[in-house]
């Protein structure tokens, strides 16, 4: 009875809501366990297309536990939103989704203090000064907007506080303290039912034989601890995340599952290694359709990074790869594959610990051949072009982790799983 955690090895979008909504069907109980509606995973089902930004991809799937674990900053109005978008196309969000009483409230006061991180360029859903009134100790916590009074005086405390601060910084916008109490004290009579102690349903989950799976958001690269800090997201979107984000310890998880593009991308300022500013990465763009599902913005596109990937395979301890999007490489003569970082013309074997560092770094890449054969589609690992095989054992190779899976498309059934894989073996 597996448990696994799945999760970004770049800097996010790495086609995670896809592959958990496909994989769900074997697993009782999805949890998401950091982050907040900064995510945004597209999952498409038949002719219908989803864009799940705090509700787990596993939602999807009829009869499934869909959580927000206690890891979580959650604004209440884009959480109903996005239930109510759900419920019109027949989804029993109430009768699935749990939300934990622990996860943290977002205010609009969040959104109000962004205004000093805009320059890493943030998805402006406030994110970061939430997580920063967490570990400030004066967070407000969903099981306190589940207590009018408590609430109330404590959102009145914050925002007097909060609008100190940005009158002395110049980024005050006035909120009206009544109104957005109780709009937020209607939203929790509408969430109220789906709250509760998530750590202990999903330990229980698994004492009765049930299985988990742990889905990651943004990716390693964009960690607060292990990614390109400071232009990063505020939680810990790697494998560590997972147990504090979920209540679950990491006795109890069996596999770790990265995700990959077979590519790069990133969105948002920050170091990029391996980033192609000409027209080839506009190239890339448009075939990948690579524009951020909740802000829009374009992303930033490269070459697949084989240091990078050992890395997060290092932090996360991937039993396997699912790389994803094989198909936008398709029309390609050859396909550069960084394998070596230098710096001052010398190799390095660590990742730079700070961003000057990264930006230092000269790839060093080896050009494969393309395979000039559309694969979009396939479902057979046999069935691709032997360049295609090739590039994907050179990465495998490279890495030191196996490719377990490779999706071929944005539909469920545009997938191939590698039989005999380690990741095989985890979704028995
Ligand atoms: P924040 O998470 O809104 O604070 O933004 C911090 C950084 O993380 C910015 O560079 C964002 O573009 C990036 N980011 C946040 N969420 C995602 C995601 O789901 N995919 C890709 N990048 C993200």
């Amino acid at each position: 009875m597996s448990n696994v955690v799945i999760l970004g090895a770049q800097w996010g979008d790495e086609g995670k809501g896809k592959i958990v909504d496909l994989f769900a069907d074997t697993f009782d109980v999805v949890i998401r366990y950091q982050g907040g509606h900064n995510a945004g995973h597209t999952v498409k089902v038949g002719d219908r297309t989803f864009v799940l930004k705090l509700i787990p991809s596993g939602i999807l799937r009829p009869g499934k536990i869909a959580v927000i674990g206690n890891g979580l900053v959650v604004d209440p109005a884009a959480l109903i939103q996005e239930i109510e978008t759900l419920e019109k196309t027949g989804v029993d969000v109430s009768g699935q989704l749990r939300i934990s009483n622990r996860a943290q409230v977002i205010l609009p006061l969040h959104r109000m203090m962004e205004k000093m991180s805009e320059a890493i360029g943030t998805t402006w859903r406030g994110i970061g000064p939430s997580y920063e009134d967490k570990t400030g100790r004066r967070g407000i916590r969903i099981a306190d907007l589940m207590e009018p009074a408590a609430f109330s005086s404590m959102f009145e405390a914050l925002l007097a506080e909060k609008e100190k601060i940005a009158r002395a910084l110049g980024i005050y916008q006035e909120t009206v303290f009544a109104q957005v109490r109780d709009e937020y004290l209607r939203h929790a009579e509408r969430l109220r039912p789906m709250v509760c102690d998530t750590a202990r349903l999903v330990n229980q989950a698994i004492d009765s034989g049930k299985r988990v799976m742990f889905e990651g958001a943004q990716g390693t690269m964009l960690d607060i601890d292990h990614g390109t800090y400071p232009f990063v997201t505020s939680s810990s979107a790697s494998v560590g995340g997972a147990c504090t984000g979920a209540g679950v310890p990491p006795t109890r998880i069996h596999g770790v599952i990265g995700i990959s593009k077979a590519y790069i991308t990133r969105v948002g300022a920050g170091p990029f290694p391996t980033e192609d500013k000409t027209e080839m990465g506009d190239h890339i763009r448009n075939i990948g359709r690579e524009f951020g599902s909740v802000t829009g913005r374009p992303r930033r596109c490269g070459w697949f990074d084989v240091p990078l990937l050992r890395y997060t395979a290092m932090v996360n301890g991937f039993d396997s790869l699912v790389v994803t999007k094989l198909d936008v490489l398709d029309d390609l003569a050859e396909i550069p594959v960084c394998v070596e970082y230098r710096m001052d013309g010398e190799e390095i074997q660590e990742m730079p610990a700070t961003c000057r560092g990264i930006e230092r770094i000269q790839p060093v890449y080896e050009k494969l051949p393309g395979w000039n054969t559309p694969t979009a589609g396939l479902t057979h690992y046999d069935d691709l072009p032997s360049n295609a095989k090739d590039y994907l054992a050179f990465l495998e190779t490279e890495m030191g982790v196996e490719v377990g899976c490779i999706s071929t498309g944005p539909e469920r059934n545009q997938t191939i799983l590698i039989p005999g894989s380690k990741l095989a073996k985890l979704l028995a």
